[in-house]
């Protein structure tokens, strides 16, 4: 079975994480070019529903040594891949391992930027999930929304965009991201 149900919302399982984490993906998804505009050396950044890390190590790389990435899931397996995988490596030290609640991040340091890349569609109620995003982005941090082409709607993800502007976000960009919708907010 590909997807588990978690009160009516389909959360994509651990043993999926292989194809979030590949080679080919990598060729028309490269993390380190898609969030490099977005992402400078020392920030902190939160990498939420962060899966088996395939933004996740990227994004330690663009914040350097001085900086952080929260990784943070629904699912200790998705973590325990990450763990894996940084183990014994610069990275260890800079990225941060965080389980969230279904219905709560639950991360309490402040962050400059958030990165919601496939996930929101998981996400039971999605105005919290902003709600408790605007409580630890930062002034002017930014949240880069990514989601499936054609398994999230337009008129779906344009509401979840709205939803998003209803709790303190701006439209600042559109990037072209390939097979995906997306959005880069800005808090106001
Ligand atoms: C389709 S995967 C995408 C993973 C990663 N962002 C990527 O693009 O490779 C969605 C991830 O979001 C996580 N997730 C789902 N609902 C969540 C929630 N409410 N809070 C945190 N993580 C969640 C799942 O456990 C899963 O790892």
């Amino acid at each position: 079975m590909w997807w588990l149900r978690l009160k009516g919302k389909h959360v994509c399982p651990v043993e999926r994480a292989g194809t979030l984490d590949s080679r080919i993906r990598r060729l028309v998804q490269n993390p380190y070019k898609i969030l490099k505009p977005y992402i400078k050396k020392n920030m902190t950044v939160l990498d939420i529903g962060c899966g088996p890390g395939f933004f996740s190590i990227d994004m330690a790389k663009i914040v350097g040594s001085s900086g952080r990435v929260i990784a943070a899931d629904l699912q200790y397996g998705m973590l325990e891949k990450i763990k894996n995988k940084i183990k014994g490596t610069k990275f260890q030290e800079r990225i941060i391992l965080h389980k969230c609640e279904k219905d709560k991040i639950g991360v309490t340091k402040k962050v400059d930027f958030v990165l919601l890349f496939y996930m929101v569609h998981e996400v039971p109620d999605i105005e919290l999930l902003f709600k408790e995003i605007g409580t630890i982005l930062k002034p002017k941090g930014q949240v880069f929304i990514a989601e499936p082409l054609f398994h999230v709607s337009k008129q779906v993800f344009e509401n979840n965009i709205k939803k998003a502007c209803n709790k303190g976000l701006k439209i600042v960009q559109r990037p072209r991201i390939f097979f995906s919708k997306t959005a880069v907010l800005e808090k106001t």
